[in-house]
């Protein structure tokens, strides 16, 4: 795992975004994994600059998204099929259809996970997986004790999570619904290069426990410790427990 600390989160995502640049370049079909969550979007607003200076193009290639509510109206503006497509997805190029997220609303959620998998097994997977990391550790939404050989199915958030993500619900930890589908500890460990963001000192145990701590499901990020390509971008608050 390589750990990088940079001043802020901006030259964190000039980093990123210098690596998305040189992959669309390479192959115009590289396959993104996008994530959800504060911690990206610096990186979502470098890329539409590039695009929009005409550096890069995202007309060919696809993208999955890492997890889903379940339960919230299509056009709830925190559902994070919308989420994605206000902060990346309806900023660049994509083709439609390009851009694909487990429904949280299916009325067979199993029969829906199984697809999800299929349709990023059938893209050829995940070339670089963008990734937050929540603050007991959670990665997507594989919360503490998710099984490290997990993929996409129904998880039940946690009462942190719940807490930490009101701020996206006017504050109302109630709007927050209970559940949610997200990709597993093994569909994300499947990615090609998995690339973690965090900033500020409320991500530094979890981030300590990320590179120093033993891999256990109790801080499911640790998984990434096992992943022969895994780097994790930090600012120096985030990086005050290391
Ligand atoms: C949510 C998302 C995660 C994200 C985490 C951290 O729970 N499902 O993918 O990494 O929040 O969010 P933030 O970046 O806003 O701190």
């Amino acid at each position: 795992m390589q750990v990088v600390i940079q001043p802020d989160a901006e030259a964190i995502a000039s980093l990123v975004a210098d690596e998305i640049e040189r992959l669309l370049r390479q192959r115009p079909e590289t396959v993104l994994g996008l994530a959800t969550g504060s911690s990206p979007l610096a990186i979502y607003d470098e890329l539409v600059r590039r695009y929009e200076a005409g550096r890069i193009s995202f007309a060919r290639s696809r993208a999955f998204m890492l997890d889903e509510y379940v339960g919230l109206p299509a056009d709830h503006p925190e559902r994070y099929r919308n989420v994605i497509e206000r902060e990346i997805a309806g900023r660049v190029d994509f083709a439609p259809g390009a851009v694909q997220g487990p429904d949280g609303n299916a009325e067979d959620i199993p029969a829906a996970c199984e697809q999800y998998e299929a349709a990023i097994a059938e893209a050829g997977g995940v070339d670089l997986q963008i990734l937050g990391i929540g603050s007991d550790g959670h990665i997507a939404f594989n919360e503490p004790g998710s099984s490290l050989a997990s993929r996409t199915r129904i998880k039940t958030l946690t009462s942190q999570t719940r807490r930490d993500n009101a701020r996206f619900f006017d504050g109302d930890v109630d709007a927050v619904p209970h559940h949610c589908l997200t990709q597993g500890l093994a569909t994300i460990m499947s990615a090609r290069h998995l690339v973690l963001v965090a900033t500020g000192a409320g991500k530094a145990e979890a981030v300590h426990h990320l590179v120093e701590g033993p891999v256990s499901a109790m801080w499911p990020a640790t998984v990434m410790q096992h992943h022969p390509r895994a780097t994790v971008l930090l600012d120096a608050a985030a990086a005050s427990r290391l």
